[in-house]
């Protein structure tokens, strides 16, 4: 398949707000914890400024700048946990890898992560973008990636090895 052309941005107006809480609201049912809708914009407002532990956020647009969706990156001390969503009229169109290749690369280092086993496609996703389950419970799989690959880092250095 090929590569979608997909850009990130920050969140700068409560339109971006509106859209992640959409997005949000429509994914519970994915999460591997029960969590509860967003009911108002100011609700997700809330959530912006209050966020604890720290996260960065990044806004997903298509080349029409429609909103495609969202990926969150918490800070765990030392690594970082990451959750994305696709809003429902963008599933299904090939989106998903680009998501997941995207928190790999801006993340810091290591990651940790959380898997419904009842999700196929996440899971099959996440195995392939290197996640490895170090333990379940519960029908949810406990997940370690470590972040950006050797081959990652030496395109990095390609330039001055010239
Ligand atoms: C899970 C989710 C990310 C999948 O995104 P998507 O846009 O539907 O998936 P894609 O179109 O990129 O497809 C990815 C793969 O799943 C397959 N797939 C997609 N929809 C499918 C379906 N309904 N049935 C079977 N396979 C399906 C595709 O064929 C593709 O596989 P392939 O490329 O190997 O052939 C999306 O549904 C979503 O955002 N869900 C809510 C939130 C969530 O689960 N987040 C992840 C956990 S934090």
């Amino acid at each position: 398949m090929k590569r979608p052309h997909l850009c990130e941005f920050t969140v700068h107006c409560a339109e971006d707000l509106e859209d992640i809480r959409r997005t949000y609201n429509a994914s519970l049912d994915s999460m591997t914890k029960p969590l509860r809708p967003v009911e108002s914009l100011a609700g997700q407002v809330d959530w912006w400024l209050d966020a604890y532990p720290p996260k960065r956020v990044w806004i997903i647009r298509d080349m029409e700048y429609a909103f495609v969706g969202f990926v969150t990156l918490t800070d765990r001390h030392g690594f970082e946990t990451p959750l994305f969503a696709i809003a429902p009229e963008h599933r299904g169109k090939g989106y998903a890898r680009w998501f997941i290749e995207f928190y790999i690369m801006v993340a810091y280092g290591a990651l940790a992560g959380e898997q419904l086993q009842s999700n196929e496609i996440i899971c099959r996703l996440n195995k392939e973008a290197g996640w490895e389950i170090i333990g379940s419970k519960d029908g949810v799989d406990f997940l370690y990636h470590p972040g950006r690959s050797r081959e990652q880092i030496n395109d990095y250095f390609q330039p001055r090895m010239k």
